[in-house]
């Protein structure tokens, strides 16, 4: 069984085909943090404009790579939402005209499923580095933590989800992104922090944990660290390269460890035996090993996504895909995008 996924929700343009929904043939990703990067942030139309440059070179060379041509497709993904509508909407045109013209069905992917997705793609490693990794049992955890969503979702079967917690305000990439653009580091943030965080002391100022009373449940609040950080920084007359380090080691143990004290808090609760990461922000190094340690010590499996799945790519929009196709829950070709599409 051959599927090829499309991702265009934000700025990257992925191409993937996945075989028999374990193998992955090919995951092309084109990303455009380049043309951004200039602005501090996504350019919306600049997004859409890039995804139409680029998206039928990457199609092909998806298929190049994986030697396989447009008949031998079974099925096209594509992710509908949430995201930037106009992003989304090059993808989803190029998902249905090859729909249309290979009469093929189309499966139309949430973005986040696909994040949690992700976990389901151990089985597409190299033999040494799948040993000991196995797919995710249902029920279990999922902490999805990314540049525009940060939730804690049950996920008691494919497709069968319950939102336990999310954000009130920033997202967690959102807020590492803010902190480093105010902090001249560029952009995006979370990469550079967590580079810049390893030569920093994480205890040199005790930024305040957020929401982290009883009232708040599993919910989150970024904005209150951004803030924090941004006073205390320019609290400072001169910032010297150790402080600037301290500073993103400090702020990244804020948020790293709301992150993860929550995400265990709802696993005991909800009684699951296994915890999964997904999101752009699971590329982040101490929250991969503080989840680890800390849901390994809880007597949790915890799962982590191989790096190369973590930020958008169309891999994990495949894996998502596969369980649609077995169970036949295929898209009408007038599938529209839906920009805060929930889970
Ligand atoms: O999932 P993703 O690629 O796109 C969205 O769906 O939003 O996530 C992008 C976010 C950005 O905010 C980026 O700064 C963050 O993921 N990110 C990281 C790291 N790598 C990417 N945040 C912290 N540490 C990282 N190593
Ligand atoms: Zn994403």
């Amino acid at each position: 069984m051959l599927l090829l996924a499309l991702e265009t929700s934000c700025d990257e343009t992925s191409a993937a085909v996945l075989k028999n929904g374990k193998e992955v043939l090919s995951n092309i990703v084109a990303t455009q943090t380049e043309f951004h990067q200039k602005y501090g942030g996504i350019v919306p139309e600049i997004a859409s404009r890039k995804h139409i440059e680029v998206i039928n070179p990457i199609i092909q060379e998806a298929l190049d790579k994986a030697k396989v041509k447009f008949k031998d497709l079974d099925a096209v993904a594509v992710t509908y939402g949430p995201g930037l509508v106009g992003s989304l909407l090059v993808g989803l045109c190029a998902a249905k005209a090859i729909a249309w013209a290979m009469k093929i069905p189309l499966i139309g992917v949430n973005h986040l499923e696909g994040h949690i997705y992700a976990n389901f793609l151990v089985h597409s490693l190299p033999r040494e580095e799948s040993r000991g990794s196995s797919v995710p049992q249902f029920p279990f955890l999922c902490l999805i933590v990314s540049g525009g969503h940060t939730l804690i979702v049950l996920v008691k079967d494919h497709g069968k989800y319950e939102t336990l917690g999310r954000t009130r305000d920033d997202a967690a990439g959102e807020a590492y992104d803010k902190v480093a653009r105010f902090l001249g580091l560029g952009f995006p943030g979370g990469p550079i922090i967590d580079k810049l965080a390893k030569e920093g002391d994480p205890h040199a100022v005790e930024f305040k944990r957020p929401m982290m009373e009883k009232e708040f449940g599993y919910d989150f609040s970024f904005s209150g660290i951004k803030t924090a950080v941004v006073n205390y920084a320019s609290k400072q007359k001169v910032v010297s390269n150790k402080q600037l380090a301290d500073i993103a080691a400090s702020f990244q143990q804020a948020v790293v460890e709301t992150l993860v004290e929550k995400t265990i808090k709802a696993a005991l609760k909800h009684k699951v035996k296994t915890i999964a990461l997904a999101g752009g922000v699971s590329a982040n190094s101490a929250l991969r090993k503080h989840l680890s340690e800390r849901g390994k010590g809880e007597g949790f499996k915890v799962i982590i996504p191989p790096l190369e799945y973590t930020t958008d790519n169309a891999a994990m929009i495949a894996a998502a895909a596969f369980f649609r196709f077995k169970n036949q829950q295929f898209s009408e070709l007038n599938l529209k995008p839906v920009a805060s599409l929930k889970i």
